[in-house]
């Protein structure tokens, strides 16, 4: 409890009658009723109503806090007005000087606590005769403090069917997927190695950019996005993914998530249909029902999305794809697939929602160019993101549209949030321009290559004899496909704790068989050494006897690391 400053009794009435304050628990002991009256300065009029003043014997300053004075005073009277009974109207608190007297501080201290409450709600003046406790008093502080009151029946909210529908999948209490798996977890896929990010050389461009724009930088900006950083990113998509396209069709998004939602609302209607890959991203699922959308999960084939004979069907309104890359399953669409796919839009009036969310990080074979490159019926909207390149949290994407789409997604971005950040558009121009981001790109698929082939061994080393481990040719993650099915309940929950997903997370009506998706590149070699001997270890723990070249020392119960020829030591 904090320094009490003060000693003052109760609280007393025009009419002299006094009126023990407080409720529960009496902590000055100096209750007495003959405690000398105070803050009365005149004898009561005839015919005024009886008005009681709160003497806020409870109160307790402490002057060592860091808080200032006349907030600590403002929580504690707000404190004793919620938790007392002050609800008739007729409860007048002490004048500020009387108050300010007694607690040893200032007026103005006083007055500073008065107006916030005033401003909040809790008090009320009056002409001539004072401040009263507001009656009522805000509504929703009433419900909080009551411990004796009686339970108010609790209603649901009435929740809009449109978050009723979004697909969810959560495990713990809260929604909130950017906090999947906590601190413990490792090898999530898909998580880029953020602590390799440049973060003096962006700080240095930032600055600049600051110094040299200024407070242009701070107003609101473009909601089609930095030209400058427009014309950057347009530059960089048609030399390195063989897109065509002008600045103008460039629109700055905040990511992949942004690019999905603005490009779905620009096209759906209530009960459209929205084409998704399945197994695929949860988001895009999300995505397309949030917007109203009728989603169609759509199967895939060793060449990329099924289109089938689909004339029966309603035709999509938007068909979205991750073409270099499948997500979650890592294929790479055929060329034949991918002009399949630009006729099939075509005919059927649809666009097609191309993510190329990490086709950078590319570690065998040629890159194929992108859908937008092969369309010549404007059929195809692109999408990439930083958020592997560079970091998620920037929240910094873009859209590449067909002219005739440009002004409908600009209209919606300066509805739903404007624009993205200025300033991290003008730094991320610089970043381009000045050729950081290359520098960047190569030297992460340098990094990613070397972890890539470090996990492959030392998966297959440890936990080859319960999945065979598929190697794309791209992307930050593996899916490795177990060898018995009967082991996957216990599998799938030791997984969990180190943040890995089951494919199935990913489906919707797919049924593949068992299998578990691995990242990879946002860790060191040791932590994926680590995190894999974990799970060897918990399997052999499970299984009770020895599988593959791990074996379980008894002393420790950890997996060895040991192997025929190979050094114990973890390698950096
Ligand atoms: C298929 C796919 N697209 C895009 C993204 C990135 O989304 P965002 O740019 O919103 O961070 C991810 C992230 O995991 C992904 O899996």
């Amino acid at each position: 409890m904090p320094q009490v400053t003060r000693d003052i009794p109760l609280l007393e009435t025009w009419s002299g009658t006094s009126v023990p304050m407080h409720h529960g628990n009496q902590m000055s002991g100096k209750t007495s009723q003959t405690a000398r009256p105070r803050g009365v300065g005149r004898p009561p009029h005839k015919k005024a109503r009886k008005r009681s003043i709160i003497a806020f014997e409870m109160i307790r300053l402490d002057r060592a806090s860091v808080e200032p004075l006349h907030q600590h005073l403002y929580r504690q009277i707000r404190q004793e007005l919620e938790t007392g009974s002050f609800s008739n109207g007729s409860w007048r608190l002490p004048s500020s000087r009387l108050l300010a007297t007694d607690l040893g501080i200032s007026r103005f201290t006083v007055k500073l606590a008065f107006s916030k409450l005033h401003a909040e709600g809790y008090l009320r003046s009056e002409v001539g005769s004072g401040t009263f406790a507001a009656d009522p008093l805000p509504e929703t502080l009433l419900r909080v403090g009551k411990p004796n009151g009686r339970p108010e029946v609790e209603r649901p909210p009435r929740i809009s069917e449109r978050v009723r529908k979004i697909p969810d999948r959560r495990t713990g209490k809260q929604f909130d997927i950017g906090i999947d798996g906590g601190p413990r977890a490792t090898l999530v896929p898909g998580v880029p190695a953020v602590d390799e990010f440049p973060i003096a050389v962006w700080e240095r461009l930032r600055a600049e950019v600051l110094a040299q724009k200024g407070a242009h930088l701070l107003r609101y900006a473009s909601s089609h996005g930095d030209a400058d950083l427009r014309k950057a990113i347009a530059a960089y998509v048609c030399d390195f993914r063989g897109a065509r396209c002008h600045p103008d069709q460039i629109v700055v998004v905040a990511a992949m998530q942004q690019a999905m939602l603005i490009s779905a609302m620009a096209l759906i209607d209530p009960g459209d249909t929205a084409w998704i890959e399945d197994p695929g991203f949860h988001q895009a699922l999300r995505t397309f029902i949030f917007a109203g959308a009728t989603v169609v999960p759509r199967p895939i084939d060793p060449e990329g999305i099924v289109i089938g004979r689909s004339f029966s069907q309603p035709a999509p309104k938007i068909i979205f794809v991750t073409p270099s890359h499948q997500f979650p399953l890592g294929i790479t669409m055929s060329l034949a697939r991918r002009r399949a796919l630009i006729d099939f839009a075509r005919a059927r009036d649809a666009f097609i929602f191309e993510d190329d969310y990490n086709s950078e990080f590319r570690f065998n074979g040629p890159p194929l160019p992108c859908l937008q490159g092969l369309d010549n019926a404007g059929r195809v909207i692109y999408a990439g993101t930083m958020s592997k390149i560079l970091y998620p949290s920037l929240r910094l994407g873009y859209l590449l549209v067909p002219e005739q789409l440009v002004d409908s997604i600009i209209k919606i971005r300066a509805v739903l949030d404007q624009h993205s950040s200025a300033i991290d558009q003008a730094t991320l121009a610089r970043f381009l321009t000045e050729g950081f981001f290359l520098s960047h790109i190569k030297r992460m698929r340098q990094l990613y290559s070397e972890r890539r082939d470090f996990f492959i061994e030392e998966f297959n080393q440890l936990l080859g004899d319960h999945f065979e481990l598929q190697i794309p040719e791209a992307g930050l993650h593996f899916v490795a496909w177990l060898r018995r099915g009967a082991d996957f309940p216990f599998i799938r929950d030791i997984a969990a704790e180190v943040g890995i997903k089951p494919l199935s997370f990913f489906c919707i009506q797919a049924k593949p068989p068992p299998a578990l998706l691995f990242g990879f590149a946002s860790w060191t070699k040791a932590q994926i050494r680590e995190s894999l001997l974990k799970l060897a270890s918990a399997l052999v723990r499970k299984n009770g006897r020895v599988r593959g070249r791990a074996f379980l020392n008894p002393s420790t119960r950890q997996v060895s690391s040991w192997r025929p020829g190979a050094a114990t030591q973890t390698r950096a």
